[in-house]
């Protein structure tokens, strides 16, 4: 019996319970009993606190999935713990897809309850609102994600991209670098682009007489990369080598991983409190001795070029940037506007900067380009017009392409923005609120710290703003009466994309 109980103990817990002692069996039967049903008990304790711990949690799901309708907001049909995300997780649709699709369910919402998991967001379901976002009302949603914390750890500079920074700070690196994307700025670096695109016409013509098949994405990621080494750090005739350490490493940037998935979609903040850096660990170990090695040569050669390399050097022989209390929003809260900063011009800084435009521009001027391809070949009659239109304009120049040229392409532009709504890189964007917004005309309130959508695909995709809106037709952009915010390929207002210009002539030659 007792080594029957032994044994049965053994199954039930998976260890020895009991001492054997030959000379006392009942003593050690009732000994035996006691620690089972004790042990029993702790199981059933364990099982216990399990089960309220599990009750609690769906409680809370529970509830927090009524957060939008507790407030008189209509929502989409979120589950409990994934909310409205399972397309997405099973890669059904992607974001834009699956708001584009709650969006023509709910048509007449202004505002629309979604949980991304168990965090709600609201959707913008109104081009007034989405404006309101954008421009009108933008000191309430300047933010786009939590930042790194550079207070506690300056280190973190180096993964603060001009992308997840934050309210003043934002303001003050975003005003020291625009400087380097205006029109005379890009119009200096152009020889140097004009002659990385002859190298790849030519590294294209060498390749299409070994194969029939050519992955443009695949060329044009070359292209991109090459172009931004060009001119973010000097580098030449990097990323279009055979096995390119510097276009390898920029594709690591964006790699479809777990930890990128976190990062850049479903928890900056999670990331954060576990203590993940903000951004992958290849910006550290590659970028930033690139970027600190070129800063270093270019300062000691003394050489000055047309380049954003050129634009850092000389802001760090400036110094520091001053963030100012007057930079933050007058209505802020004391604590939101925080003391009055000043942030030197770190090599961290620069790293985050210029590996944040590598990671901002590479990938999404790569496929518009491939979008562009496509639609051309696609459309061999649009593809005959620019054929003529680039011949009639560079007949006027000389047959010598320039900046200005790009421009007076006008139907080649049209091409661009149509093929840009038709596949659009960014298809929803978020925006976090920077302080509390009553959402107008609706009974939303949206807390410092909630999210909101932009449906980016739907509106690129509204029969209202594009008739038979999946045709290619660049001809829809002769007249152009359509509301604000329509045409988000490079978002709007003061956050739209700082390299919009850059990357469209980029595009266009
Ligand atoms: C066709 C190519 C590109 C597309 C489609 C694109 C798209 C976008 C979009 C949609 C945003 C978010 C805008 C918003 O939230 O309103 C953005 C932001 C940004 N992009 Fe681009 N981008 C492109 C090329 C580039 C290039 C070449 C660079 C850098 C050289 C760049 C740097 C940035 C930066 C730094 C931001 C954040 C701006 C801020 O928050 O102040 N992008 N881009």
């Amino acid at each position: 019996m007792c080594y029957g109980l032994r044994g049965w103990a053994i199954e039930a817990f998976g260890t020895s319970i009991v001492k054997v002692s030959p000379h006392s069996t009942l003593t050690w039967n009732i000994e035996c009993l006691r620690r089972i049903l004790s042990s029993t008990m702790d199981g059933a304790l364990i099982i216990a606190g399990i089960l309220s711990v599990f009750v609690f949690l769906v409680l809370v799901a529970i509830k927090r999935n009524q957060y939008w309708s507790d407030q008189g907001v209509r929502q989409w049909k979120p589950l409990l713990f994934v909310g409205d995300v399972l397309p997405v997780i099973l890669r059904r649709q992607t974001f834009g897809q699956l708001i584009m699709e709650i969006c023509r369910a709910l048509p007449n919402e202004p505002v629309i309850g979604f949980y991304f998991f168990m965090k709600p967001i609201l959707i913008m379901n109104d081009i007034e609102l989405v404006q309101r976002v954008f421009v009108k009302d933008f000191p309430h949603f300047t933010n786009r994600r939590r930042q790194p914390d550079v207070e506690r750890d300056p280190q973190q500079f180096m993964h603060m991209t001009l992308f997840n920074t934050n309210g003043k700070l934002w303001r003050a690196i975003r005003s020291k670098f625009q400087p380097m994307f205006t029109n005379g700025k890009l119009k200096l670096m152009f020889p140097q682009v004009l002659d990385i695109s002859d190298y790849f016409i030519e590294l294209l013509k060498k390749e299409s007489q070994n194969t029939n098949k050519i992955d443009m994405t695949e060329y044009f990621g070359k292209f991109t990369m090459e172009v931004l080494g060009a001119t973010a750090f000097g580098l030449n005739g990097r990323a279009m080598d055979e096995n390119s350490e510097f276009r390898e490493n920029g594709k690591k940037l964006i790699e479809p991983s777990l930890a990128n998935f976190m990062r850049y979609m479903v928890a900056p903040s999670l990331v954060q409190t576990l203590g993940i850096p903000p951004m992958p660990g290849i910006m550290r170990s590659y970028f930033g001795r690139i970027v600190k090695n070129a800063l270093k040569t270019r300062r000691e050669s003394n050489v000055k070029r047309h380049d954003f390399l050129q634009h850092m050097v000389t802001l760090q022989e400036k110094g520091f940037i001053e963030v100012e209390k007057e930079d933050a929003n007058e209505e802020m809260s004391e604590t939101e506007r925080g003391p009055e900063m000043k942030v030197e011009m770190s090599d961290e800084l620069m790293i985050g900067q210029a590996s944040g435009f590598i990671l901002a521009g590479f990938d999404t001027t790569a496929l518009t380009m491939a979008w562009m391809c496509y639609d051309l070949a696609s459309n061999p009659e649009i593809q005959t017009k620019i054929r003529e239109e680039a011949r009639e304009v560079l007949s006027k120049h000389g047959n010598r392409m320039d900046y200005d040229t790009t421009k007076e392409m006008k139907y080649l532009i049209k091409c661009l923005k149509e093929s840009s709504r038709l596949h659009v890189i960014l298809d929803a964007f978020f925006r976090m609120v920077s302080k509390p917004y009553n959402v107008p005309g609706t009974s939303a309130v949206l807390r410092t710290g909630d999210y909101v959508y932009i449906p980016v695909l739907d509106i690129h995709m509204n029969p209202k703003f594009y008739p038979d809106p999946e045709k290619f037709d660049p001809e829809r952009w002769t007249e152009d009466d359509r509301p604000a915010c329509t045409h988000l390929p490079f978002g709007a207002g003061p956050r739209v994309c700082i390299g919009t210009s850059d990357s469209r002539y980029t595009i266009l030659l």
